[in-house]
């Protein structure tokens, strides 16, 4: 399968090293290829991840996303519709796009806002720009290391899912898996409007961050029987 991954930053690297480990052929998507790679100042410059990982391809966010058959979007939330944008909606026609970005506005310092809230969601909005990209907004509420490794947090934790598009989460579901998720902890909370709900959990997730002093953790949902 053919990755578009939207994002340099380390959720798009770590999201696209997981993938290309799984004999994926992946692209990163950027919005000027020359200007990214030419970031070496340290060792955590996107140029000295790329050496790397001579396996992913670097490309702008309409090359990446014209050669994918799934587009990942990891891009700075405040930016990711001018990302899509970006990449065009000729691009996005008829894809899988995964959306794992929060809309978290840090202009006004820490802690961050949300911007949609309340009443919108970014996963929302992307779907209704997009209205031919099939959204599957996932992974957003947990560290990008738990994302692609959760054994990482020992026992059985949670990862949420929604999306207007049955087909489109049954192919992320099987994405899940293969991240070596256990079916059991996969819970579909229905449509994109539940990504309002996953979006609204990071206010929550940034103070447990704070208070449990690491970001290894995430949530889980003890039902009674
Ligand atoms: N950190 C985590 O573990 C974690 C966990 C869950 C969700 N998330 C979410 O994942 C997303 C990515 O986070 P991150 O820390 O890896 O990266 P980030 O710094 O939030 O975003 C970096 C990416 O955003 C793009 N970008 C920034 N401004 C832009 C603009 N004006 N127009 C178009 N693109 C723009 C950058 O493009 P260039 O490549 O051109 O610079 C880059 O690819 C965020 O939405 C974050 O909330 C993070």
């Amino acid at each position: 399968m053919n990755y578009a991954v939207f994002g340099t930053g380390v959720v798009g690297r770590t999201l696209a090293a997981k993938l290309a480990s799984l004999g994926h052929k992946v692209t990163i998507g950027t919005r000027d290829v020359d200007r990214t790679l030419a970031q070496t100042d340290s060792d955590e410059s996107y140029s000295a991840w790329s050496a790397a990982h001579a396996d992913v391809s670097l490309a702008t966010f309409a090359d990446a996303a014209a050669g994918a058959d799934v587009v990942v979007n990891a891009t700075n939330g405040m930016s990711s519709l001018a990302a899509l944008q970006a990449a065009g909606a000729a691009n996005l026609h008829g894809k899988l796009l995964i959306d794992v970005s929060n809309p978290l506005d840090f202009s006004q310092g820490m802690p961050p806002t949300l911007n949609p809230v309340g009443t919108d969601s970014l996963g929302e909005q992307i779907q209704r720009a997009f209205p031919e990209a099939r959204v599957v907004k996932t992974l957003n509420t947990m560290n990008c290391s738990v994302m692609v490794e959760p054994g990482l947090v020992p026992g059985t934790h949670n990862v949420f899912l929604c999306g207007d598009d049955a087909e489109a989460k049954k192919e992320v579901s099987d994405l899940l898996l293969a991240f070596g998720w256990p079916q059991d902890a996969l819970m579909d909370l229905g449509g994109i409007t539940a990504a309002r709900a996953t979006e609204q959990a990071l206010p929550l997730w940034l103070q447990l961050w704070g208070a449990i002093g690491h970001g290894n953790f995430n949530f889980r949902i003890q039902q009674a029987d």
